[in-house]
């Protein structure tokens, strides 16, 4: 039994929600003065599961719990709470009968919550409920705060993830959501809600997680869980739903001396609020280096990490997945509860790569970490231009850009990551970016030493690169000067992906069908991000790689490769027609010359064809599934590519556009 020395915490919202009771209900008897009761609440009191947390403190915004005791509180002071209760085993059917229907309660039905039902929830947590307003709606009248100024801001800052990331319902991809309040000048449709959620709840406690999930499950809503918004697919968006925002969970703790059965060494502890910005300055300030993304303002303990989560140290150390010790969770049931290693095994198993969004709400993670380490960071790129009086011709291009595959391998047997695009610049003519090159571990000179070979290729077809080196004898230094922020918020392309298996660099015919699939997008408009991976990297990792859900193609793929198809004409009839291209035709093209093989679910394609075997992998897919049956028989979670989404559909949809703001119906 843990003891936790903080003095005993109440929930603020209890006071609140005695004066509603008082000032809503004329005949409410005397529950006495807020003080008095409060102090009655004792949250210190933690469920057993809650308290078995291994050798890890609870952070204080997880000390603040909704058990059965307070619940019972709760009702002794007057508070009905027959929406907050936990789930039983019986609930899942029980639900199913009471509604009848196949689709979660939709804002305008006769269930949807009243808004009294809102303003208790508001209360018991706080006053921690918003109401949404679309992130856009300046610049639109209806929602009552038209303001062209503002409207300019909003429309400045659009590709600005800092901008998505601060508002409770904003994604980053408006495709999913429907784009239905981008942010105009000119605007000629009204501003509606789309797939943005009705309501958000900015959580700062335990607590309010498990009385939303709780609201969600008894009043057979929808739940999604956002974090930052990053996701590529919607899967952070959702019509007629409570948001469960994460975002402000922001606890960062070193854990000097942490012991798993397996492990016992450094590691930190981080909020689900917590991106990759964060945890590096974290890292460089208390000495230590951690697995997290390339992108600065991707959560790091969201989905990024469920996903698997590929890093610049990937090629050296393995996944972000692959470096979690313990998992503190809120389940669909509304407990909380901790994953690891010695509790709740198979939920650690699955939540270490199987999806966000799908097992419950986690609400920190802790990871193994590694000594500071240096690093060297670098950028350059190359185009053809035949038309310029010594300029590089395009066979020359695409020469010195097929030399490059020729390294792969060693590539990422030496530890390197690289992020690179291809993509035309004019008719026929052709930009390759790195940017950046990663080299964990070495100097500029041995990183040099490591790119020689390719660029003195690259010398032969005519092409000179200058490249910038970012040394550092830090990672995050050398990160931060290497990655530039990403510009998001577009809604005029849509991505797709795959991971390449090793095995097609095995033999020349091979390689050279790999890169004349990976061409032809390129050729046919679109562009081409690449990430040279290994995850591990073969032959560098000491000790084997951890049994977790992971998919399996991560294990084999020396390639994570994204095509980007450009949607030029807005119109959702053209759209999905590019859609189709872009699933069917260029990534058809992918799947042909890698059977077998799979996707990276988190940037992925959201119409891929199947996405059991390629996002999840066959070997775990019934695994997976089983597990979400056992852990969530409500259906309380749901995002779309999700493990379970099979068994729902989204209405009022367009083939090939698969947005969020329809209802969410049972198959
Ligand atoms: C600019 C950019 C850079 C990127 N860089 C990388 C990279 O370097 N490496 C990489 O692997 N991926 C990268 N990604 C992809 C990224 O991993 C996914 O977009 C991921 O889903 C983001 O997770 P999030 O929590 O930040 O975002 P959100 O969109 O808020 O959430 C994503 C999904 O996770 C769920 N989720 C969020 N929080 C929780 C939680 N606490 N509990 C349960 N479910 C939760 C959400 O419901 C949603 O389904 C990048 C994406 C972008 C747009
Ligand atoms: C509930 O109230 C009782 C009596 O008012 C008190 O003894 C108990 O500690 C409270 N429990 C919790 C979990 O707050
Ligand atoms: C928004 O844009 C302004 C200038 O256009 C900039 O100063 C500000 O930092 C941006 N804010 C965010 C959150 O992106
Ligand atoms: C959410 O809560 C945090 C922490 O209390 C607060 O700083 C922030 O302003 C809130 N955000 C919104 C949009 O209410
Ligand atoms: C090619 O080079 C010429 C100058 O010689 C320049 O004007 C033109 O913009 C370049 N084209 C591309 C596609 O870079
Ligand atoms: C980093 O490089 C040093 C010296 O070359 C080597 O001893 C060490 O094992 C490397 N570290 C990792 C994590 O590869
Ligand atoms: C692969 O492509 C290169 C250049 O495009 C060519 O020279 C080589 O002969 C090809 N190899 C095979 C086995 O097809």
């Amino acid at each position: 039994m843990m003891f936790y020395p903080s003095p005993p915490k109440v929930l603020g919202a209890v006071v609140l929600a005695q004066t509603f009771f008082l000032s809503t209900a004329a005949s409410a008897q005397d529950v006495g003065n807020g003080a008095g009761n409060t102090a009655a609440i004792d949250l210190t009191t933690l469920s057993p599961a809650a308290a078995a947390v291994d050798n890890a403190q609870l952070f204080p915004s997880e000390r603040l719990q909704l058990t059965d005791a307070v619940l019972a509180n709760l009702t002794s002071l007057g508070v009905d709470t027959s929406l907050f209760a936990f789930g039983t085993p019986s609930d899942a059917i029980a639900l199913d009968k009471r509604t009848g229907g196949k689709c979660k309660v939709f804002p305008g039905d006769k269930a949807w919550p009243s808004k009294p039902v809102w303003k208790l929830l508001d209360l018991l947590s706080g006053g921690q409920l918003i109401a949404t307003i679309p992130s856009a709606s300046s610049c639109y009248k209806g929602w009552g705060d038209e303001d062209e100024a503002e409207c300019e801001y909003v429309t400045d800052n659009w590709t600005n993830s800092f901008f998505h990331m601060e508002d409770p319902t904003s994604v980053m991809w408006p495709l999913w959501q429907g784009r239905t309040c981008l942010p105009s000048a000119t605007p000629t449709e009204p501003c509606t809600l789309g797939g943005y959620p009705s309501y958000a709840l900015n959580i700062t406690t335990i607590s309010q997680i498990q009385l939303a999930v709780n609201f969600a499950r008894l009043t057979n809503i929808r739940l999604v869980i956002k974090n930052t918004g990053h996701d590529f697919n919607g899967r952070s968006a959702g019509a007629g739903a409570l948001a469960v925002w994460t975002h402000h969970l922001k606890d960062i703790k070193l854990l000097e001396s942490y012991k798993t059965p397996s492990y016992k060494g450094r590691a930190v502890k981080i909020g689900a609020g917590v991106q990759a910005f964060e945890l590096y300055e974290a890292g460089k300030k208390l000495g230590f280096t951690a697995v997290g993304g390339e992108g600065k303002t991707v959560g790091i303990a969201g989905g990024y990490v469920a996903g698997g989560g590929h890093s610049p140290l990937s090629s050296i150390y393995g996944l972000a997945a692959d470096h979690v010790l313990a998992f503190e969770i809120v389940l669909a049931d509304g407990r909380f509860v901790t994953a690891s290693e010695t509790s709740n095994t198979e939920l650690f198993w699955a939540l270490r790569g199987g999806g966000g969004a799908t097992y419950g709400v986690v609400t920190s993670v802790v990871f193994k970490v590694y000594p500071v380490m240096k690093a060297t960071a670098v950028q350059f790129s190359f185009a053809s231009n035949s038309t310029a009086p010594g300029g590089v011709s395009v066979d020359a291009f695409w020469a010195g850009a097929r030399a490059y595959f020729d390294y792969f391998i060693p590539h990422t047997e030496a530890g390197a990551y690289s992020y690179f695009s291809i993509v035309g610049t004019a008719p026929g003519e052709y930009l390759f970016n790195m940017l950046p090159f990663f080299a964990p571990n070495m100097t500029q000179a041995e990183t040099a030493g490591l790119l020689a070979p390719w660029l003195d290729d690259l010398k032969g077809f005519g092409i000179e690169v200058d490249p910038v080196y970012f040394p550092a004898d830090n990672f995050h230094d050398a990160w931060d000067a290497g990655f530039p922020l990403e510009a998001v918020g577009g809604s005029a392309a849509k991505t797709g992906g795959r991971l390449f298996p090793r095995k097609n660099w095995e033999d020349e015919a091979t390689l050279n069908a790999t890169f004349d699939a990976i061409k032809y997008p390129v050729e046919e408009g679109g562009m081409f991000l690449g990430f040279n991976i290994a995850a591990p990297g073969l032959g560098r990792r000491g000790s084997a790689l951890p049994d977790n859900a992971v998919n399996p193609a991560w294990r084999e793929t020396v390639l994570h490769a994204i095509a980007v198809i450009f949607l030029l004409d807005p119109s959702p009839e053209a759209i999905a027609v590019q859609s189709e291209r872009l699933t069917m035709d260029w990534l058809g093209r992918w799947r042909d010359v890698s059977p077998g093989a799979g996707a990276y679910a988190s940037e992925a394609d959201v119409t891929e064809p199947d996405v059991q075997q390629s996002f999840y992998g066959d070997s775990k897919y019934p695994r997976l599934y089983a597990l979400k049956k056992k852990m969530d028989p409500y259906g309380l979670f749901y995002a779309p590519t999700a493990v379970g989404s099979e068994d729902w559909y989204v209405t009022d949809q367009i083939e090939w556009l698969p947005t969020q703001n329809g209802r969410l119906c049972r198959v």
